[in-house]
């Protein structure tokens, strides 16, 4: 105790204090105290050795974690983390006609729970080879067209998208053990559409959006905020237009799956496809109409190893591959929804 006492007050670093503080308080026993306390001695005479500012920026970041997350003694090893999905059912009765009214149900439900952002989603796009990439996106509307999200066209998603139309969107509202997958095709907003929404966007983001060359190597954090400092100079007391890269996407979806946690991972996953789509994979499973892809193989718990087309139940989703074999059939964004339900 009185070693810690004599580095906390000897130490020229407050957070190194903070924490030489902390440990003092939550002692687990002598001996431990005293390794720690050799440890952070070490470190400090490393921090007087001039090697000041990689140690101040380890320091920060254990002392950041110590006020932000709790200790655990058992850190648990992935394999055994799992969570029981007990909380309800999803059963085709409780289902409206329309995929958009019932995201629009479950979206309400999840605003009135504590679902963090749950207009957050992953959206996934892929190259014209096929390369996918995912990243979050904030969900800006629903309607009978689609979902839309704003970004930058000359984005990393953006390209993708200019090049390769499908997309994918998936939402994961843990507190309420659902998931929705949403796949479509993917256009830009009106010009008229996206200056709207830009309009409605608090300042600051109306300036990022000029400042950022999203998804471009930059030299530093500086250089973005001398941009942001010009820029804000430049426009000073003036309306921002939009810039011409930034804009908004719809994705027209043919695919709309709710997925509700249950026990013993026999969960319920309700899927709407759009009934031409349905055709098309009812073709595409025909091995008589069968195009050159080769059927899917999935092997039980490893590795899909091609990932062209998925097979659940008795429904067979067109993917983008079999989409360039059937382009007659590629888009089907009007006519009937059908429900299918799917094995978890
Ligand atoms: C919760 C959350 C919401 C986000 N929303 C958006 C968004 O609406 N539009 C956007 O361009 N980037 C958004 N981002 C940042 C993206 O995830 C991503 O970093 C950025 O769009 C660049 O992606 P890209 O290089 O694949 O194009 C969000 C990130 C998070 C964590």
């Amino acid at each position: 105790m009185r070693l810690f006492m004599l580095l906390i007050f000897n130490t020229s670093q407050w957070e190194l204090r903070k924490l030489f503080f902390s440990l003092t308080l939550c002692r687990t026993g002598a001996r431990l105290n005293l390794a720690f306390a050799g440890f952070f001695a070490f470190l400090h005479w490393l921090v007087r050795l001039k090697q000041p500012r990689m140690l101040n920026s380890v320091v920060r970041r254990m002392s950041t974690s110590v006020r932000h997350f709790p200790i655990r003694q058992d850190v648990p090893n992935l394999s055994d983390m799992r969570m029981s999905y007990n909380l309800t059912s999803l059963d085709e009765k409780d289902l409206d006609p329309d995929p958009i009214a019932q995201f629009n149900k479950w979206f309400e439900q999840a605003l009135q729970s504590d679902v963090h952002e749950p207009n957050a989603v992953t959206l996934s796009t892929a190259s014209k080879d096929g390369r996918p990439s995912s990243r979050m996106v904030l969900l800006k509307s629903v309607s009978e067209k689609g979902f839309s999200f704003f970004t930058n066209y000359e984005s990393r998603k953006g390209k993708q998208l200019a090049e390769n139309p499908f997309a994918s969107l998936c939402f994961f509202w843990g507190p309420m053990q659902r998931s929705v997958r949403i796949e479509g095709r993917v256009d830009r907003l009106s010009s008229e559409e996206s200056d709207a929404y830009f309009r409605s966007r608090p300042r600051g983001s109306q300036i990022g959006a000029w400042t950022s060359h999203q998804s471009q190597p930059i030299q530093s954090r500086q250089e973005l905020e001398n941009a942001e400092a010009e820029l804000e100079a430049k426009f000073h007391e003036k309306e921002i237009p939009r810039p011409p890269h930034w804009g908004g996407f719809l994705l027209s979806p043919d695919y709309i799956e709710f997925w509700q946690g249950r026990v013993s991972r026999l969960h319920d996953r309700l899927v709407y496809i759009r009934e031409e789509e349905s055709q098309d994979a009812e073709k595409a499973s025909d091995p008589a109409l069968k195009c050159d892809t080769p059927p899917p193989s999935l092997s039980i718990g490893g590795e899909r190893t091609e990932p062209q087309s998925e097979v659940t139940g008795d429904a067979t989703i067109v993917t983008p591959e079999h989409h360039a074999h059937h382009k007659q059939h590629v888009v089907p964004r009007s006519g009937k929804w059908i429900i299918k339900r799917l094995s978890p």
